[in-house]
């Protein structure tokens, strides 16, 4: 989950090592470090805690610089978030390395490494193979052989990046099981964990398989497979641009990202609706069509909002097909015995086409029973999940800065509604109802403006909440997983306990939490389910309970003691889901700016999950 950035260049790279460590900083900020070989032919680091901010001020005092060099931000795992635990890590003046993953058997090369004599200066589990590389540099190996021989002896997770004094203008890397891509200059050569870091260097990428070491100089790159031979990748020209890291007139990527959502929700149905269906917009293998009218069986999996994303697409799926459907997040889908299962397509959300667990669960499917067809929902077209399914629907949100997932979740949503309707259409539903239900996504941009214009009321909401401790989310059927995504974003940004119930199975346990220090959040749009609903929040409200329910305004709910109701735009009952999420995001940004937390980048969290 950490972030890698590296570069072989006639200019001095450090100022390009740190632009591309900012650009890296959604994938951890725990602390940060860069190691250049010097002109003199020597290894030196400079590694602070805290953000890339902090590493950028100490060298601003302490200066380093050279033509090679290797840089890190930090996701702790193993290791308290400390200077000493940062990245690079050296092994004595030779060896420097910068890793992303997880060294499963590290406690026992450490064990063995010390026996020998090594001194370990972290609680890492990275340092082994600082260490280790060592123990061939010894032998009289070149660095390309030193980290081919070391991986023989890892296991786990990595992508790495070794440089040493002895090889001046070398890099190499290593993949298994962490993203990792070399980035091609004109006379200079880079690597990153993603195309974002490098984007103001290059356009043109290689990305590294499973079990791939390279060998990185200004010239050439030569990259070596799981059995050691010799191998071609190929160059891609990317057109993804270099996002200006710009606030605008916002003060928080997050809100930002919330106002963008008319516009990625419009550019994420732009190109696929006809006029009364929708066209085919699946990427990949050319018999997609054919292979969506055998399906049998749905199965999806995601982590964290995906998954919420995943659990309202279920409900669509079941309720407009015949097309049982599943839903369950990758972690535990990845270790658990599936039978096998007849025409399934199975189906991964992520925005960053990166997390581990999700790749982890695509992987075991190709390799037990296989599927008629992996497809995944993506928001990054260069991702690992992309490469690695037969086919993609992308998401059209543009880069999502801001930890908590916003805009990613409601593109996700309308592909899963997209979806749900290329199925309808394959297995021959009624025309008319799949003409409705275009007519209604067109307007679906329009809604979103109109549930934005609560943000002032929202904020003003807020102040009932920052002196709490706990809020419980409520909604039935599809609007549940709402709720569920709207206790999410509460606890991440605010930290402030927050749980999601079906509201039906409040009194079957969670009534006994509610009293008057227990604010209650519901979500309540014209659906069939409305009236249950409100006999639901009766029942709260008699016991004591605040309730804060945003609700549609033909749905006759009265303000009162107690309750607080919040009108919304009347949008139909297949689009609420992704409207009433507006107002929840909302809610949880006002709530952590007046709380003062880090919005952005909340604590312990990183916005790429690439490790297990
Ligand atoms: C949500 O706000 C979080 N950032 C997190 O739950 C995220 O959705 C999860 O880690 C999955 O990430 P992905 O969509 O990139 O796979």
């Amino acid at each position: 989950m950490c972030g890698i950035v590296g570069a072989v260049a006639q200019r001095p790279v450090v100022e390009i090592l740190l632009e591309g460590l900012r650009r890296l900083e959604y994938r951890g900020y725990d602390s940060a470090g860069v190691a250049v070989v010097r002109g003199q032919g020597d290894l030196v680091r400079s590694r602070a805690l805290g953000k890339v901010a902090a590493l950028m001020a100490q060298l601003g005092v302490e200066p380093i610089d050279g033509h090679l060099g290797i840089a890190h931000t930090r996701w702790a795992t193993h290791g308290v978030p400390a200077e000493r635990n940062a990245h690079p890590h050296f092994s004595g003046e030779w060896v420097g390395l910068v890793h992303n993953g997880i060294i499963e058997n590290h406690a026992d090369l450490r064990k063995r490494l010390q026996d020998t004599g090594f001194t370990f200066t972290s609680d890492t589990d990275t340092e082994v193979v600082a260490h280790l590389v060592e123990v061939f540099r010894r032998q009289g190996l070149s660095l390309l052989d030193c980290v081919l021989a070391a991986r023989c002896e890892l296991q786990g997770a990595y992508a790495l990046a070794v440089i040493s004094p002895n090889e001046p203008d070398t890099l190499i890397v290593a993949r298994q099981g962490s993203p990792l891509v070399i980035g091609l200059g004109i006379g200079e050569n880079f690597i990153g964990s993603d195309i974002q870091a490098m984007l103001p260097v290059t356009s043109r990428f290689i990305y590294l398989e499973n079990g791939d070491v390279a060998r990185i100089t200004r010239h050439k790159v030569d990259i070596y497979d799981v059995t050691g031979a010799k191998v071609e990748r190929p160059v891609k020209q990317s057109s993804a641009c270099s996002f200006a890291a710009d606030l605008g007139e916002y003060r928080h990527f997050m809100l930002k990202e919330i106002f963008e959502q008319p516009q990625s929700v419009a550019a994420t149905l732009e190109g696929r609706l006809a006029a009364d269906h929708v066209l085919p917009c699946l990427h990949g293998v050319s018999d997609a069509l054919e292979r969506l009218a055998q399906v049998d069986e749905v199965q999806i999996i995601a982590c964290g909002t995906s998954y919420h994303a995943g659990l309202v697409g279920r409900y669509w799926i079941e309720a407009n097909t015949d097309i049982p459907c599943q839903v369950e997040v990758a972690s535990e889908y990845r270790y658990r015995r599936q039978p096998p299962r007849k025409n399934l397509l199975f189906v991964t959300i992520s925005q960053s086409g990166e997390t581990a667990d999700t790749l982890a669960a695509l992987e075991k499917i190709k390799e037990n029973h296989g599927s008629l067809a992996t497809l995944t929902i993506c928001n990054v077209a260069e991702s690992s999940l992309i490469r690695e399914s037969d086919l993609a629907l992308m998401t059209v949100a543009g880069p999502e800065i801001g930890v908590a997932s916003t805009k990613a979740f409601t593109t996700q949503l309308v592909a899963l509604q997209l979806l749900m309707v290329l199925l309808m259409q394959a297995k021959g539903a009624d025309a008319g109802k799949i003409a409705k239900i275009v007519d209604d996504l067109r307007k679906l941009p329009a809604l979103i403006e109109q549930a934005l214009d609560l943000n002032a009321t929202i904020e003003k909401l807020a102040e009932h909440f920052i002196e709490k401790h706990h809020a419980l989310f409520l909604g039935r059927g599809e609007l549940y997983p709402i709720a569920m995504e709207g206790a999410l974003k509460l606890k991440e940004i605010s930290y402030i306990h927050a749980e999601a119930y079906p509201a039906g199975e409040l009194k079957h346990g969670p009534l006994a939490l509610v009293d008057s220090e227990m604010p209650i959040v519901t979500v309540a749009p014209n659906t069939a389910l409305l009236e249950k609903l409100k006999s639901n929040l009766e029942e709260v409200r008699s016991r004591g309970g605040v309730l804060y329910v945003f609700a549609d305004r033909e749905a006759h709910i009265q303000e009162a003691d107690n309750l607080h109701v919040l009108e919304m735009p009347h949008v139909p009952e297949l689009l609420a889901p992704i409207v009433y999420t507006l107002p929840l995001q909302l809610l949880s940004y006002h709530v952590a700016v007046q709380k003062g937390t880090d919005v952005d980048k909340p604590r312990n969290l990183a916005k790429s999950v690439t490790v297990e």
